[in-house]
């Protein structure tokens, strides 16, 4: 099933006029001559919102009353009060769909699709970094972003870092939860993994066609079943979920503030003002200043972080020389 504000007209007509009369029983009579749609519509519609996870309560003579609301991450839900200029005001929600980052990177081609948003309720391929498998059952808080950005070739390197940083401000804001940035674009609390960022960039001739950003947080989920599937992954630290930490936090409210925050650290790398993004992903990096390894074609490297650079690559002292490296899994070792 796949929903957008515009294959769902009459439901979200019927869903906003409930939503706006929350206090009163509206009759399907009601309903129907006010948004001059058939009775059979507005059954149609009701049993559809139902569906969906609204409750409504009915009752006989009065008619429809919406209780609350649902936990899903409709399309109406994340644009209504969304305050960006273009970042998720187009939003596709499937129930269920192999990638969001592969349905994404289809439509990304399109102009019409920048700052478009696909959400899906579950993966069933999802796709992690470096080829890896990304564990996405319902609960979490899976989507891809489509941009086609402003900022220069030179920047994109910092996008997923500015990415990661800005998915970190949004769980302070929105969870009050402190959560820290493992190099390149994780996001941890306590040490384990709570989300985690994937970037495909479609280039052409030293120009950004598109770029998609892939962004799975684990939300709600069972952590004990995650570990176990991933126990096996190399460079594997262990997985925590958000809503643990804060239950009463809804996850729209979430998503919202992260497209605030991309969409004004985009505006940083549109004016190649990335001075502020290095220092706010120092400050909250639990990278710099640790003793970490990691494995690249070139053999192991093992040493103490000390910054990352200008565009986002990690800066790692071994034997008082600087090694500098642009991709990899870093782990943290105890000297
Ligand atoms: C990582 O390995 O840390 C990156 C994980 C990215 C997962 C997200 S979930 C939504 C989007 N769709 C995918 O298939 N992957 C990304």
């Amino acid at each position: 099933m796949i929903y957008s504000s515009h294959n769902n007209l009459g439901v979200v007509k019927v869903l906003s006029f409930l939503k706006s009369h929350n206090t009163e029983y509206l009759s399907g009579q009601d309903l129907s001559d006010v948004l001059r749609i058939s009775r059979v519509a507005v059954w149609k519609h009701i049993k559809k919102i139902r569906e969906m996870g609204y409750k409504i309560e009915s009752k006989q003579k009065l008619g429809y009353r919406l209780e609350s609301n649902t936990d899903l991450l409709l399309p109406w839900e994340i644009t209504s009060g969304l305050k960006t200029k273009v970042f998720g005001k187009q939003v596709y929600y499937f129930e269920s769909i192999d990638s969001t980052q592969n349905q994404a990177m289809r439509m990304a081609s399109n102009p019409a699709n920048n700052g478009a948003l696909v959400i899906a309720e579950k993966q069933t391929n999802g796709k992690g970094r470096l080829g890896r498998k990304w564990i996405s059952p319902k609960g979490g808080i899976w989507f891809s972003i489509i941009l086609h950005p402003q900022f220069d070739i030179s920047v994109i390197t910092l996008f997923p870092i500015a990415s990661a940083l800005a998915l970190s401000n949004a769980i302070e804001k929105t969870l009050n939860i402190k959560s820290e940035l493992k190099w390149p674009n994780d996001i941890t609390v306590n040490g384990k993994k709570v989300a985690g960022m994937l970037v495909d960039a479609s280039l052409e001739s030293n120009k950004i066609e598109n770029i998609v950003l892939g962004v799975g947080i684990n939300f709600n989920v069972d952590v004990k079943q995650i570990e176990k599937m991933l126990k096996d992954t190399p460079n594997f630290y262990g997985v925590a979920s958000l809503g643990e930490q804060n239950k009463t936090i809804k996850p729209i409210l979430l998503v919202q503030t992260f497209l605030n925050e991309l969409e004004e650290i985009c505006t940083l790398l549109n004016s190649k003002d990335t001075k502020k993004i290095i220092k706010d992903w120092t400050v909250k990096s639990s990278t710099i200043g640790q003793n970490v390894e990691l494995n690249t074609k070139e053999g192991k490297i093992k040493g103490k972080a000390i910054k990352i650079d200008h565009d986002g690559a990690l800066i790692i002292s071994e034997n008082k020389k600087n090694v500098r490296v642009i991709e990899g899994d870093i782990t943290y070792i105890s000297k």
